[in-house]
């Protein structure tokens, strides 16, 4: 059943309209945006599809064709903290309007997401996006920076403490390319990806071990890389070459040192790449920066996990041009790019090998830069 008629099903009419946006794959640029340093995302042909309509008794009513109970606000009532589960997502969304002085209506919301959740995909920034699209429209407003907003509800309402990767991906993105974002300047470019043109493939494996940014790890390395940035007196970690580093390694310790040089290497990555690609290089030749980015995401910065390894060492073992992990760490999901004839035995064979070492099964499957958040009905 498509969204439209999901949501006639459940509410007994019509929805005012149906938007959706993309879940992303991080092509390189991990750990960076919120050290204020370069990402290259591109969005995934996977969405979360929104349906709603307006209602004139300032009720908020939440449902998704995924298992999940539905969820009944009143938006006067909305603040962090009051919903759990995956509602807040969107309920952040309405909360972050309401916080820019719009006068936001009560809705009926039906959510209908392909974008696998917990594989390190961004499904809670499509989510948003979508929503913020719908949310806006609605309410007749203009605010100009969906990016902020969405942003701000994940970290306040949904508590979780991330940068601006996700939302810029899925707002931003545009079939057929790759997005270079400057996180400080929030300058941006797409860059032609054509995978199909040159028989690659970008092949994602989602380890299904579930990473939660809103816990842990995650928050811990920003604070490693704010006090990093402190002790070396900088703004933020992208203010460093690595040149700079290695003569101010006197004044971190082991630890902090490490998760500088994953930064400041990342950055260089990203920015090898993008100048790869726009010299009209073939996009096999990202292999190696790929692979050096999975390095340091492992040993210096350590968020990978031994699934995403085993993901990694296993296609490159078969044969792909270079392998990652890609978004937060921690489980979720590793890109592998492929030439296409290989994809399926490269595949199986990280399906192979999780078996061998008694992981559960991952899902692996291909990506083809799709385009960014719009209206779709
Ligand atoms: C998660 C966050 C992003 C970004 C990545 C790591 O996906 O949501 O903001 O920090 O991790 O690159």
């Amino acid at each position: 059943m498509n969204t439209a008629a999901a949501f006639r099903n459940l509410y007994g009419y019509e929805a005012a309209g149906i938007w959706s946006a993309p879940g992303r794959v991080n092509l390189i640029g991990e750990h960076t945006d919120y050290n204020q340093g370069f990402v290259f995302p591109l969005a995934i042909d996977r969405r979360a599809r929104i349906a709603a309509a307006p209602r004139q008794d300032g009720l908020l009513r939440l449902a998704t064709t995924a298992p999940g109970d539905p969820a009944e606000i009143r938006v006067t009532d909305l603040a962090p903290g009051r919903l759990t589960g995956w509602s807040r997502y969107l309920a952040g969304v309405h909360w972050a309007f309401g916080l820019r002085g719009v006068h936001v209506p009560g809705m009926d919301i039906l959510l209908d997401s392909d974008v696998p959740v917990g594989a390190g995909l961004s499904s809670s920034a499509a989510v948003e996006c979508a929503a913020a699209l719908a949310v806006r429209e609605l309410s007749g407003s203009e605010v100009p920076d969906l990016v902020l907003l969405c942003q701000q509800a994940e970290n306040e309402f949904a508590g979780a403490p991330t940068g601006i990767l996700d939302q810029s991906a899925s707002l931003l993105a545009e079939a057929g390319h790759a997005l270079f974002l400057d996180c400080r300047s929030r300058e941006s470019r797409l860059v032609p990806l054509d995978l199909a043109e040159e028989a690659m493939a970008l092949l994602v494996i989602d380890t299904k071990v579930s990473h939660a940014h809103d816990s842990g790890g995650y928050a811990e390395r920003r604070g490693d890389c704010e006090r990093a940035a402190e002790a070396l007196g900088v703004a933020s970690l992208r203010d460093l070459t690595l040149p700079d580093l290695v003569l101010a390694a006197p004044q971190l310790d082991r630890r902090a040192y490490q998760r500088a040089r994953h930064v400041v290497s990342e950055n260089a990555r990203v920015l090898t790449a993008v100048a790869h690609l726009e010299a009209g290089r073939p996009i096999r030749g990202l292999g190696q920066v790929l692979a050096s980015s999975h390095e340091s995401l492992r040993d210096d910065f350590e968020v990978s996990c031994p699934e995403l390894d085993l993901a990694v060492e296993t296609a490159m073992a078969a044969g792909a041009a270079g392998a990652r992990m890609t978004g937060g760490g921690f489980g979720g999901s590793a890109v592998a790019l492929v030439s296409r004839p290989e994809a399926e035995r490269i595949g199986a064979a990280v399906v192979r090998a999780f078996e061998r070492s008694g992981y559960a099964a991952p899902e692996v499957f291909a990506v083809e830069p799709g385009p960014g958040a719009r209206r779709d009905a």
